[in-house]
């Protein structure tokens, strides 16, 4: 953004100095004579011009001490409650054994997590009705609830849908982005990564704000041998800057003493570091260069920018992750069309084939109201990091880097 307004202003500036300076001596000779407005005028100006310069800088450094205590506050939280979600508490727990014990009975394809407290509750109805016509994909499913509201509701609405009851106070409360308990849920899904990949136990993990067209356990990613982990991935199709960056909502690891590291690896770092999960497994994947990452083609999985794009190609599966707090996040999918669930929580499965349709017909009615703030600012940053990203040679040297500092990067949110 910088460079390119320098670009276009500096020409323009160095070309006539002579001319420049013809106008100056016009002004001071107006100034000298009579003109009194003028003078009043130019003087205004410049005093505009520095105060809004010192405004500049003064805004930025309160957003940059918010930043600092909210990365101190975020770290000493996760510190604080990581114990809550350690791996030693996982790999003793009578409650993980024995789900384990049951997947190894009864479920020959590897699992997929999904994690939920009570506030996510009307999101997991609104997934598992979208799910619930699709074969073999509730079969799979293992709720993580983390408070008991989540747990007995979720009971008693899809009484047949597996859990794993892992009561979490520190989770006990909405997240919201960046913030300590946020990252402290995605410690608690490396951990339970880490967990099962010692017990040899391949899984999926998952997001529930993820619309479901066709079912993604259909395509036997699980057989294809020649990657050891399947990311979803960023941008918009695979020209993208952001391509085979990591989204980090849905991917499928394969167990093995690699994969292992891996996930070890991101489990120490978000216990330590104010750092994006996807920062971390972009980092792994592009640097250490022990686990075989690939990446599910856009024409796949999708996030909501596919909305935005011309619809061609409907997608498997689009992460719609519109907003970032969780409360509006339903009613903006309702204006989408992905709201499936009335009033009572039932499942209204006509909504579910209307969204389908619309997708494939490539009609979906997109709001041309303005976007949120929070939207606003996440398109904002995607397009500087496109430019740093498309920026010969530091670009590509960023590549791997960039998302770990994502965070920081990121200092109005
Ligand atoms: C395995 O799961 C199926 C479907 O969830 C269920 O009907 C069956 O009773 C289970 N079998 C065992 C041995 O748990
Ligand atoms: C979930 O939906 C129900 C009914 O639509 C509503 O009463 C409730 O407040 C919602 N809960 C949350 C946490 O948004
Ligand atoms: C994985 O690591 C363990 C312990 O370090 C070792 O015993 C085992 O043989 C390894 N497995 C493979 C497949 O390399
Ligand atoms: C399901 O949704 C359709 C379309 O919005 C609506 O016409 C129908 O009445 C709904 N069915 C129930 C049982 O609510």
């Amino acid at each position: 953004m910088i460079t390119r307004r320098k670009a276009t202003e500096e020409p323009r500036n160095a070309g006539p100095i002579e001319e420049v300076d013809e106008s100056e001596v016009k002004i001071t000779r107006k100034y000298s004579t009579t003109a009194r407005p003028s003078a009043v005028c130019f003087s205004t100006t410049r005093k505009v011009a520095y105060a809004a310069f010192y405004m500049f800088w003064f805004i930025f450094g309160l957003l940059v001490i918010r930043k600092t205590q909210n990365a101190i506050a975020a770290v000493r939280y996760v510190k604080r409650h990581s114990d809550t979600v350690g791996l030693h508490l996982i790999e003793k727990s009578p409650d993980f054994n024995e789900l384990m014990d049951t997947l190894d009975r009864n479920l020959t394809k590897p699992p997929a997590f999904l994690l939920l407290n009570q506030y996510a509750l009307n999101m997991t109805y609104n997934f598992l009705c979208n799910t619930a016509q699709l074969d073999g994909v509730h079969e799979r499913l293992v709720f993580v609830t983390l408070d008991s509201v989540a747990r007995d509701e979720l009971r008693a609405k899809w009484p047949q849908i597996r859990q794993l009851y892992w009561p979490t106070p520190s989770l006990y409360k909405p997240f919201s982005f960046a913030e300590g308990p946020y990252q402290t849920i995605y410690l608690l899904r490396a951990n339970l990564a880490v967990a099962l990949l010692r017990r040899g136990k391949s899984f999926w993990m998952m997001q529930q704000d993820t619309f479901w067209r066709k079912s993604l356990f259909d395509q036997h990613f699980e057989d294809d041998m020649s990657f050891d982990a399947l990311f979803d991935q960023i941008g918009v199709d695979e020209h993208s800057q952001r391509a085979e960056w990591v989204n980090g909502a849905n991917f499928f690891i394969r167990a093995s003493n690699k994969t292992l590291e891996f996930f070890e690896g991101v489990a120490d770092k978000l216990g330590h570091w104010y750092a994006p999960d996807m920062g971390l497994m972009i980092h792994q994947c592009h640097t250490w260069g022990t686990v075989r990452c690939a990446y599910m083609p856009h024409k796949l999985a999708h996030s909501w920018e596919w909305m935005y794009t011309s619809q061609q190609d409907a997608p498997l599966i689009m992460q719609l992750d519109c907003e970032t707090d969780g409360g509006s996040k339903l009613m903006q999918l309702g204006r989408f069309g992905f709201h499936f669930t009335e009033k009572d929580g039932s499942c209204n499965a006509t909504k579910v084939h209307m969204a389908a349709e619309r997708m494939e017909r490539g009609n979906i009615e997109v709001s041309r109201a303005l976007p949120s703030w929070g939207r606003l600012q996440f398109k904002a940053y995607w397009w500087i990091v496109d430019y740093m990203l498309w920026t010969p040679v530091i670009g590509p040297l960023l590549k791997p880097y960039l998302p770990m500092v994502g965070y920081i990067l990121m200092i109005t949110l």
